[in-house]
């Protein structure tokens, strides 16, 4: 029998069978539901997590991005998001904390990671924040406040602080409790958190995983026990990611190595020769021997790498002589974000730290002419020529 014009439209082509060979490269799987010839099959892979039945619950593409991760990372399993801010929130609710078993959180984390522990614990009183530098008041923070988490970032923003992570997951252990590290800036072709002991691991997959600026993802990285539970919370949850984001994201990770070494050689470049530049007051990049925590990078970090971003002071600039300076820029690119295969400048007072108020943002030393760059993949001969021509 065969069926009318409009049926077949619907239809017609789904039965081709599936490809005989491996495929060298990942699928992209967009659909949402699936079928089986047996209906226990279909029970089973709605109720036993044997097989895919609906996209909200696990995807193949998606599935495919998790273990590319876990492997990066070390970790037994990941579980994606449809942002890094979506990824936190799924750590951050799997954490289940109270006023007696609060979270302890580094004080300069991400903006936006501030604001959602702020929505979802400061009116519980489960929320205490810890300038994550100062190894005596993080110390004091875990004996007096007994937490259940303890939140850091492995490269803060823009100042790119390094905490001790093994110390302070150590401090963390002792105390029963667990420690989130947002490893955003360093990804784990420089440092995995997990060899170090740390539990949750949470990437912007936006940044250096995707690396291309044009995906918007989030992935956490733990056991294979938490995972299962972040699953089971993303059922209702949702903020899944989807199928083409996972794969442009595993994509780019393809090339996360190559991409890391550039950007890494670039901004140790760049900062080498901002520190000669007499427009230029402070250059920050733990690659320098005058940061803070060089030695901590050195110790921590694969070999030679500091992170591809490097932060640097206008000489006696505010606003308007940054803003000039930004417009002024051919090849660097004046946008928020970062970790992309192009070269991106960031004025923290106007974007990523505008909200914290001119008076917060001074005390904690981020300056009226501080610019953030994030070095991409181009010759740092060009940077530099841009760089020069717009300071001079
Ligand atoms: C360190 C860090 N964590 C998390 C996020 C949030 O990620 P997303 O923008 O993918 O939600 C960002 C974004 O800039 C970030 O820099």
């Amino acid at each position: 029998m065969t069926n009318q014009f409009s049926t077949q439209a619907v239809h017609a082509g789904n039965d081709v069978p599936p490809p005989q060979g491996h495929a060298v490269s990942p699928s992209i799987y967009p659909a949402v539901t699936y079928t089986y010839d047996n209906m226990d099959d279909l029970s089973a892979a709605l109720h036993e997590n044997v097989g895919y039945s609906y996209a909200r619950y696990g995807s193949p593409t998606i599935a495919m991005l998790e273990k590319a991760v876990a492997t990066l990372e070390g970790t037994e399993d990941a579980v994606a998001y449809a942002s890094g801010m979506g990824a936190l929130h799924g750590a951050f609710a799997q954490a289940n904390l109270t006023p007696e078993r609060p979270v302890v959180a580094a004080r300069n984390v991400y903006g936006a990671t501030y604001a959602l522990l702020n929505k979802m614990y400061a009116n519980s009183g489960a929320l205490h924040f810890v300038e994550i530098a100062d190894r005596e008041a993080v110390q004091a923070a875990i004996e007096q406040h007994h937490p259940r988490v303890v939140v850091l970032e492995t490269i803060s923003n823009p100042l790119l602080k390094i905490p001790d992570i093994p110390a302070i997951t150590q401090w963390a252990h002792d105390h029963g409790a667990i420690v989130i590290v947002d490893n955003t800036f360093a990804t784990p072709y420089l440092y995995r958190p997990i060899d170090h002991g740390v539990d949750v691991v949470v990437h912007s997959a936006t940044k250096y995983l995707g690396g291309h600026g044009d995906v918007l993802g989030g992935v956490v990285a733990t056991t294979a026990q938490r995972a299962h539970e972040l699953r089971i919370q993303q059922r209702s949850f949702g903020a899944n990611l989807g199928p083409f984001e996972a794969w442009l994201t595993l994509r780019g990770m393809r090339t996360l190595a190559l991409r890391m070494r550039e950007q890494c050689a670039n901004a140790l470049r760049v900062a080498q020769w901002l520190q000669a530049q007499p427009p230029i007051a402070r250059v920050v990049y733990p690659g320098l021997p005058d940061h803070p925590d060089h030695a901590l990078a050195q110790q921590l970090f694969r070999a030679n790498h500091f992170g591809g971003i490097v932060s640097f002071e206008l000489r006696d600039a505010a606003e308007p002589e940054v803003f000039r300076f930004m417009e002024a820029l051919k090849l660097i690119q004046a946008a928020t974000s970062l970790g992309d295969v192009y070269s991106l400048l960031l004025y923290p007072a106007q974007s990523s730290h505008h909200a914290l108020g001119r008076e917060e943002r001074l005390r904690q030393g981020i300056g009226d002419g501080l610019v953030r760059l994030s070095a991409g993949i181009e010759a740092a001969e060009d940077l530099i020529a841009d760089l020069r021509q717009a300071l001079h």
